[in-house]
């Protein structure tokens, strides 16, 4: 069963990924926001494509977008739109990005989807109604120990102004941990904790629009998600904890030492 918000939200997502298969691999036009952060023709044109899809269903609602600053009127209804999630990985040619939107309502997020369009991977979820991938229910991982766990982080653009401390964290779970990947997509990196590829998924400052989907992916998919001290992430972003829910005591403590 999928509402008009999912069904929407598949759409744009759908549309997005098609846009960015058909770019990748090719020559595109890429602009720098800061040194290190990017934003290329693709991003702006999946963009353009979302908003269309969602404005065309719902003049009404609210959207905040990575690309554009747009005006919001208090609606009860707010969405997230990534365009384009793991920007660096496409100018690289790195196959590992997606598009991701999700909407709120009353300050809850209640559907999103995610799709990665090389692997013709759809995550979806609906508040309730559990996380599914390509409609197939997901399941968080049952791993139940740090040291046999796989863990995946992702670092914040501004991460040279104090890269010492943006380590700390990525140091102390790496002696903890089976292993860490840093795959450059904070969505998708929240959809396969929702699928079990991973076990656990933390990053410092992150933005709402990369998180909202996933985090509710995770929490359908029978795991837990919070800010570093355990409190809820709200419709705030900043940083998330998003776990298979056995690890989310462990790499609590480890996050509060
Ligand atoms: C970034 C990616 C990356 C994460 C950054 C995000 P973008 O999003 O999700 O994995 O570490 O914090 O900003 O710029 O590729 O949409
Ligand atoms: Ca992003
Ligand atoms: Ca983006």
């Amino acid at each position: 069963m999928s509402g008009p918000f999912l069904a929407t939200a598949i759409l744009a997502v759908l549309r997005a990924g098609a846009i960015q298969k058909a770019k990748y691999g090719h020559e595109i036009a890429i602009e720098h926001k800061g040194e290190i952060d990017l934003v290329t023709e693709v991003d702006r044109a999946c963009e353009s494509a979302i908003l269309e899809i969602v404005r065309a269903r719902f003049p009404d609602h609210d959207i905040v977008t990575e690309e554009t600053a747009l005006a919001r009127s208090g609606s009860r209804y707010l969405w997230f739109v990534d365009p384009l999630d793991g920007t660096t990985n496409f100018a690289h040619g790195y196959p590992f990005f997606c598009a991701s939107v999700a909407v709120a309502v009353d300050g809850r997020v209640e559907a999103g989807a995610v799709y990665d369009p090389l692997k013709e991977e759809l995550f979806t979820a609906e508040r309730g109604e559990g996380a599914r991938l390509n409609g197939r229910r997901l399941r968080v991982s049952a791993s139940a120990e740090l040291m046999r766990s796989l863990l995946v982080t992702g670092f914040p653009y501004d991460l040279k102004a104090d890269l010492a401390s943006s380590l700390r964290l990525f140091n102390r779970f790496m002696g903890e941990a089976r292993a860490i990947r840093r795959d450059g997509a904070a969505a998708l990196d929240l959809c396969y904790v929702a699928a079990g590829r991973v076990d656990g998924f933390w990053e410092e400052r992150l933005n709402t629009w990369d998180a909202m989907a996933g985090a509710l992916m995770v929490e359908e998919a029978g795991g837990r998600v919070s800010r570093f001290d355990g409190s809820p992430l709200g419709l705030g972003a900043d940083e998330v904890l998003a776990t298979n829910g056995i690890l989310h005591g462990p790499m609590l403590e480890v996050l509060g030492r």
